[in-house]
């Protein structure tokens, strides 16, 4: 597993989140939230948050519902725009360009370029319909990527291979369990080769017996992959598995962070203890 032994992820441990820069993007990180803030209406759903993911990292953010997990990941993928504070993501401003020496809005065309290096997978497969397996992969990658038809089928068929579905490539989703569109919607999303994935709680969805087959891809993954990844799950032993950290938020604040033999063994705070009591035994 990378990440452990990296410079900014070592230093995540030795600071508490006051003394970590707030105005100052370390260039070693792939992804800074500084300060943000995020309301619908009148309710604050992320409160002066501040997030450092080192390269490679995998990230599992916990906690109980509504507490902004989602929120995180859509603003990543610039679904929601920000309330206040900065996102950086691979050394640049996500919600913002420089101009003339200032700071303003990202352009559409920004936002664009910076959700090409992200790849998102929700609760809901959101396959093409009227595409088989294969093509659902090799579509993007031509349209979105321009790659080349024949080289586009071959990473369709590698990626169909490490998801397990070698087998199911000429099938169309409806033909598919919602297990097996869920694989087929994470290899679709890593054929685009994106900088940082980002998992919503991918088997949310999903009848309990295909759970398992799903969250071994992404155990996979995690184990084999230099990409950054942050999933959200309910899944305590998975995210035990998969994370190098685990974030455990709650009313959009980090109430504590620390590695999975941490968390899920010696959480520090009654918040957490009282969250993971309802999945797992804790002391
Ligand atoms: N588009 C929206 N409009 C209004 N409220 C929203 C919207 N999206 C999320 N919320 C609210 O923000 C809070 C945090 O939501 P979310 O990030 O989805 O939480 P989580 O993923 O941790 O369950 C919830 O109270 C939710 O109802
Ligand atoms: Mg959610």
């Amino acid at each position: 597993m990378n990440g452990l032994s990296k410079t900014p992820f070592a230093r995540f441990y030795a600071c508490q989140p006051s003394q970590r820069s707030r105005t100052l993007t370390d260039p070693a990180n792939i992804i800074e939230f500084q300060n943000v803030h995020k309301s619908f209406g009148s309710l604050k759903v992320l409160n002066d948050l501040n997030l450092e993911v080192a390269p490679g990292e995998k990230l599992a953010l916990i906690g109980p519902s509504g507490s902004g997990k989602t929120t995180i990941l859509r603003i990543l993928m610039t679904l929601e725009t920000l309330s206040g504070g900065h996102v950086m993501v691979d050394g640049d401003y996500l919600w913002h360009e420089q101009k003339d020496g200032k700071l303003i809005d990202a352009s559409e065309t920004h936002l664009h370029q910076m959700r090409s290096e992200i790849g998102m997978v929700f609760q809901h497969f959101n396959l093409f319909p009227h595409l088989n397996a294969l093509q659902n992969i090799v579509q993007p990658q031509i349209l979105v990527r321009k790659t080349a038809k024949a080289e586009a089928r071959e990473k369709a068929m590698e990626l169909l291979g490490l998801v397990g579905l070698s087998e199911k490539a000429d099938h169309f989703p409806h033909q598919l369990s919602g297990g097996q569109q869920q694989r087929v919607a994470i290899a679709r999303s890593l054929a685009m080769d994106p900088k940082i994935m980002l998992f919503d709680e991918v088997t949310s969805a999903l009848d309990p017996e295909l759970v398992d087959e799903v969250l071994n891809v992404l155990r996979k993954l995690a184990s084999s992959s230099d990409t950054t990844m942050l999933t959200v799950t309910h899944e305590m032993n998975f995210a035990r598995d998969f994370a190098d950290r685990v974030l455990f938020f709650d009313k959009g604040q980090i109430v504590e962070a620390g590695k999975p033999e941490d968390i899920f063994t010696h959480p520090q705070e009654p918040r957490t203890r009282s969250f993971l009591s309802k999945f797992i035994s804790v002391s």
